[in-house]
């Protein structure tokens, strides 16, 4: 199955749903209003990959990224790690914040977004 239709009425600020996508998985984190504060603060020049919260989110509340670590491919933990309600890899010891950008140990890259739209405000289309 290509795409995938997700109600995500039920993800509360701050819970990560994890989902299997194509073979992956996939997270989508409800962002708190601290979350977003946060990562709205930290200077581009600080990051190894730089991209914005906006480049990463059509919503900022709603980050959906496929939960693979980009170092060597595990299966990073949701709400865990350094960067407070982001993303820890257990193999290396990779840290991503809460927009899955790579804040800390081996992963070169941010954790990828893939295409998706919002059908309505609950409902969003990954793929
Ligand atoms: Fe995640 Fe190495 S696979 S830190």
């Amino acid at each position: 199955l290509a795409s995938i239709e997700l109600d995500i009425s039920k993800v509360e600020p701050g819970q990560c749903l994890s989902i299997k996508w194509r073979g992956k998985p996939l997270f989508v984190k409800h962002r708190t209003p601290a979350d977003i504060e946060l990562e709205a603060k930290t200077p581009l020049s600080s990051l190894r990959d730089p991209e914005t919260p906006e480049q990463r989110t059509i919503k900022p509340e709603w980050l959906i990224v496929i939960g693979i670590c980009t170092h060597l491919g595990c299966v990073p933990i949701a709400n865990s790690g350094d960067w407070p309600g982001g993303f820890y890899c257990p193999c290396h010891g990779s840290h991503f914040d809460n927009v899955g950008r790579a804040r800390k140990g081996p992963a070169p890259t941010n954790l990828v977004v893939p295409p998706y739209k919002f059908l309505t405000d609950n409902l969003l289309l990954v793929g």
